[in-house]
């Protein structure tokens, strides 16, 4: 008997080729006859090329061709009707000579090696019309009766006129206003893009890191032209994604369009720098909520107002009051408003918990604020406006534990030494402080394609067109398949990331496990249906014409007869047998239930008395996200995803020159992310309630939901609320640094 690997500490299946080196990342390609790309960018936020002098770079040593729009690549602008990521970027690189962002491509110098195309790129320079960019979010609201985004909501209680009556008819009224910066995703791996075409220039192999193969095959034939059947995407590894490589950018854009024109592949990798302005950054958001309670701390009204960057190029529709306040709390009254604001800026994209972590942010923290206003502790207020049902939409959740996950996060984290009081404890020159917070996040699901193949050397292979960033997909699909398998994870090969897979879930929205993992379940079950099918069908099997056999464990036996499947298929003359499988939610589940994983965060910090500085000491986040697949994951995502908080509440931010519309730390050097000495030991658990809905399995599922962003959500909250303990002071534009505690 092979005991069941579900929720057991597995090591990641591809953790041997990442630390040796043997990982080919997207630039680790090399191919015969490779060509060289680089990338110049304009230096300037908004006007028109009036001209590029290009004599130097074409004559520097090695040089085989500059594309600009006088030389342009022909490609194409995707229709504006497209749902996200079509969106983004809403023109063609190099087709015209406008520039809408400052670090917007505006030529691709290609030569025989980097150095030569990074030398001969210097030698490009160019001549502008410059307009003055808009940039300032204040300065460019749009008007009250301009048309709002999605997720604009208003439910107010019988005879209330407005959501303003219900909060001036409150006892207790709190009313903040917060600002979210621009901030980045900062993956370890680079943009770039390996291409190769065809000798009939008619098919296209692009080597990129991806979030989802089939999204990155979906915008890339938009913009070469091409039907999907023509591209082909592998990205076997890939470095961290957070949300930005859900959308196709410019390195695989211009690599491929390069490669075609030239006739020879091409590599283009972006330089860091140019990762900041390329790629789509977190936009900026102000917003405001205003909480209306009881003197005991009972909610009667919420309302969260909020305006996020949208530049004219395209980008993430930025709603962070979506899934955060519009879902949280019970209330009679709520009001969520949300607003873009276009400016020239370069792209924004989504990023880990897009909407939810700003928004979290900003509910949890007056949430903390209405704490103090009522006296009331901060895991007691929630639970008094603890929803049993969707406040928008009265909808039950297919399964929520998030009041455990309060009072075990409190008992393991020992909240009750807690006192309301700030600058109640001190350690010398440090004042201690302790803060909670709320994770939430969508239990989201797409339709997923996967095949699993028994193979006669005894082992299995499950294939899905997943892509595993870094988050331990390829583990998840392995040790799926060998549990349903009943064999060790070992004898499993998980093959992933490419698009010529069955279609695989995005790994993006937290949900690539929860939607992965049914199809894997039926498809494994299939598999052992169709080797009973062939064991009783087969005049070489010894089950042929009697009884079916049994299967468990990999092996069949009945009639007195007993062989493992590999045994089975090499007497019948197999290499292997294989089903393929597709799932997702039934329609009527998605719309009866509101899925969505929860967590609390409890976090302790210390702020030095004399300098202000921040530093968190201790951490301990608890989810409730249906069944955990692999515990070792798991923590390592929802570590990762409080250490992402730990980023927002204290380190990052791009600050804007709102003039030029240049990102003032648009590189590694300036922009501040955590490193090991931010980030002490972060105890994580989880309840490990299985969700009886998600799967649409009933017993056979298994009812795990997503987590990969979760928590990312509410971490930072949990901080600033500490720091409000420690000192007294509330900081509500992150991140939270020194100079705004130094009156402490
Ligand atoms: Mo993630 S921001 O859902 O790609």
């Amino acid at each position: 008997m092979t005991a069941s690997p579900i929720g057991r500490e597995i090591d990641r299946v591809d953790g041997r080729p990442k630390v040796t080196g043997a990982a080919e990342y997207a630039a680790d390609h090399d191919l015969p006859g490779l060509a060289h790309a680089v990338v110049v960018t304009s230096t300037i936020g908004r006007g028109e090329i009036l001209a590029m002098d290009l004599a130097a770079a074409l004559a520097a040593p090695g040089v085989l061709e500059i594309y600009h729009p006088g030389n342009n690549l022909g490609l194409l602008t995707p229709p504006q009707n497209m749902p996200p990521p079509g969106m983004v970027e809403n023109y063609a690189p190099l087709q015209d000579t406008a520039i809408r962002y400052r670090g917007q491509a505006i030529a691709v110098v290609v030569a025989e090696t980097f150095e030569q195309a990074r030398d001969a790129a210097a030698l490009v320079t160019t001549t502008y019309r410059t307009d003055p960019p808009n940039t300032s979010l204040a300065a460019n609201l749009p008007g009250e009766d301009a048309p709002g985004p999605l997720y604009n909501v208003s439910v107010l209680a019988p005879g209330v006129g407005s959501i303003d009556e219900a909060l001036a008819a409150s006892e207790v009224v709190v009313e903040s206003t917060f600002h979210q910066p621009i901030q980045h995703h900062v993956a370890m791996e680079p943009h770039a893009a390996v291409a190769e075409w065809n000798a009939a220039g008619d098919r296209v192999t692009i080597h990129t890191g991806s979030q989802g193969t089939f999204a990155t095959v979906q915008l890339l034939q938009l913009r070469l032209g091409l039907p999907a059947e023509a591209i082909h995407v592998i990205c076997t590894y890939t470095g961290g994604g957070f949300g930005s490589r859900v959308p196709s950018w410019n390195d695989s854009i211009l690599a491929a369009g390069v490669a075609r024109r030239l006739g020879r592949p091409v590599k283009l990798v972006m330089t860091r720098e140019q990762v900041f302005t390329m790629v789509g950054h977190r936009g900026q958001v102000d917003h405001t909520v205003r909480l209306g309670a009881t003197r005991t701390g009972v909610l009667t009204a919420v309302s969260h107002d909020a305006d996020a960057e949208l530049p004219n190029v395209g980008g993430w529709l930025l709603v962070p009051a979506h899934d955060t306040t519009d879902t949280l709390y019970k209330t009679p009254n709520l009001h969520i408003g949300q607003r873009l604001v276009q400016l020239d800026l370069p792209p924004t994209w989504a990023m880990r918990g897009p909407n939810e972590a700003p928004g979290a942010f900003a509910l949890e923290t007056a949430m903390d604020e209405l704490a103090v206003a009522t006296g009331v502790d901060p895991v007691e207020l929630r639970l008094r406006n603890y929803a049993t049902v969707a406040p928008g939409n009265g909808k039950p959740f297919s399964s929520k534990h998030l009041a455990d996950c309060y009072r075990e996060g409190a008992r393991r984290f020992g909240w009750s030494a807690r006192r309301a009081t700030p600058r109640s404890r001190t350690d010398g020159q440090w004042l201690i402080g302790m803060g909670m917070a709320t994770a939430i996040y969508p239990g989201n699901r797409m339709p997923v394609s996967v095949s699993v193949e028994l193979c006669a050397d005894e082992t299995a292979i499950v294939s899905t067109a997943t892509s595993d960033i870094g988050n331990g997909a390829a583990t998840v699909v392995a040790i799926t398949g060998a549990d349903r398998l009943g064999i060790p994870v070992r004898k499993v090969t998980a093959r992933v990331g490419d698009s010529t897979l069955p279609p695989g879930a995005v790994a993006a929205g937290s949900q690539a496990t929860a939607s992965t993992v049914p199809s894997v379940l039926v498809a494994a079950d299939d598999v052992v249906t169709a080797l009973i099918d062939l064991a009783v069908t087969d005049p070489r099997s010894p089950w042929h014409d009697g009884a079916r056999p049994v299967y468990a464990n990999g092996r069949l036996h009945g009639g007195g007869h007993s062989a493992t499947f590999g045994q089975l298929l090499t007497a019948v003359g197999r290499k292997s047998i294989e089903a393929r499988a597709t799932t997702q939610l039934a329609p009527e589940t998605a719309e009866r239930f509101e899925f969505h994983s929860f967590g609390a965060h409890f976090c302790e910090v210390r702020v030095n008395r004399f300098t202000g500085e921040p530093r968190v000491t201790r951490f301990t986040t608890v989810v409730d996200s249906g069944r955990i697949i692999n515990a070792q994951a798991a923590r390592s995502q929802l570590i990762g995803g409080v250490i992402f908080g730990i980023g927002q509440a204290l380190l990052e931010h791009d600050p804007l020159e709102l003039g030029t519309g240049r990102l003032a730390a648009a590189n590694m050097a300036d922009y501040m992310v955590p490193v090991n000495a931010d980030v002490p030991d972060i105890d994580v658990h989880w309840l490990d309630r299985p969700d009886p809905h998600v799967d649409g399995l009933g017993a056979r599922g298994l009812g795990a939901r997503g987590l990969g962003e979760l928590g990312a959500v509410g971490s930072a909250a949990a901080i600033g609320n500490a720091v409000y303990n420690a000192t007294g002071i509330r900081v509500r534009e992150t991140p939270i640094t020194l100079d705004k505690l130094l009156e402490v």
